[in-house]
């Protein structure tokens, strides 16, 4: 595990699109496994610039994101397959045929996580897969829990989940409460783990999930035993590691 410091959230994400844009530049069909939230989105900015220079050509990459609302259609404006369209995909050449996001619509949920699961299945493993941490140290939507659960499922979202995304809804009764998300497994089977963390609200879940036991309580604290993970976290996510001498 490498743990790379970033000044800000700026630095941060500069540094995670040269990760991801060397990947594309090495492996232009590489599959790439993409995140929503506000951690990436200056990743993805990153990116379409570096697209709009002519950098990069994201014409053969595929990608399959790592969850979304259970309920909400692609159109919704609060989907993650919308904010995967507005953010990034809308603005490079990658084949939208190509970009996969499980489908908030299908109502019964073993279905939605079959489908998704032989999705995922089907396209061989990721060769990048892009990860936000939640403050109480989810990844994807894989909530504090006493197992770590192996393949996509439908998950009912922590209160505090909730409440950290009631900010992108009118109301936080408006926010979902399930969402489909790949397991623990289907994130440990990509080849390498990009993790970005930035601010203060996840310097707890950096330590713990870095720097404690491995425990489903903290599901982040699983990525210990991946043999490939990159953390770039920011000098505010790093602060309690800091504050306790071990980083
Ligand atoms: C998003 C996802 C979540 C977020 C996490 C952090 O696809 O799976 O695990 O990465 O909730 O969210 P932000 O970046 O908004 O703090």
């Amino acid at each position: 595990m490498r743990i790379i410091e970033a000044k800000n959230y700026e630095d941060m994400s500069k540094k995670a699109a040269e990760i991801i844009a060397a990947k594309v530049v090495l492996h232009p069909n590489c599959l790439l496994g993409l995140a929503t939230g506000s951690t990436p989105v200056g990743t993805y900015q990153n990116l379409v610039k570096k697209y709009n220079d002519g950098e990069l050509d994201f014409s053969k990459v595929r990608s399959v994101n790592l969850d979304e609302y259970k309920g909400l259609s692609g159109e919704h404006e609060q989907s993650y397959r919308y904010f995967m369209n507005t953010n990034f995909f809308d603005h490079i050449n990658i084949d939208k045929s190509n970009t996969f996001v499980p489908n908030g619509l299908t109502e019964d949920s073993l279905e939605g996580c079959k489908q998704y699961n032989e999705l995922l299945h089907s396209m061989g493993a990721v060769d990048l897969q892009l990860l936000g941490i939640g403050g109480n140290g989810h990844i994807g939507f894989n909530e504090p829990s006493h197992e770590f659960k192996k393949e996509v499922h439908c998950v009912q979202l922590a209160e505090s989940t909730v409440e950290a995304n009631a900010r992108f809804f009118a109301s936080k009764e408006d926010v979902p409460k399930y969402a489909y998300t790949m397991g623990i497994g289907n994130i440990m089977s990509a080849k390498t783990i990009l993790l970005l963390a930035s601010g203060k609200e996840k310097a707890n879940a950096i330590y713990e999930s870095f720097f404690g036991p491995i425990t489903p309580k903290v599901q982040g604290s699983i990525l210990q035993l991946h043999t490939n993970v990159i953390v770039i976290a920011d000098e505010d996510a790093l602060s309690i590691a800091k504050e306790k001498g071990v980083f």
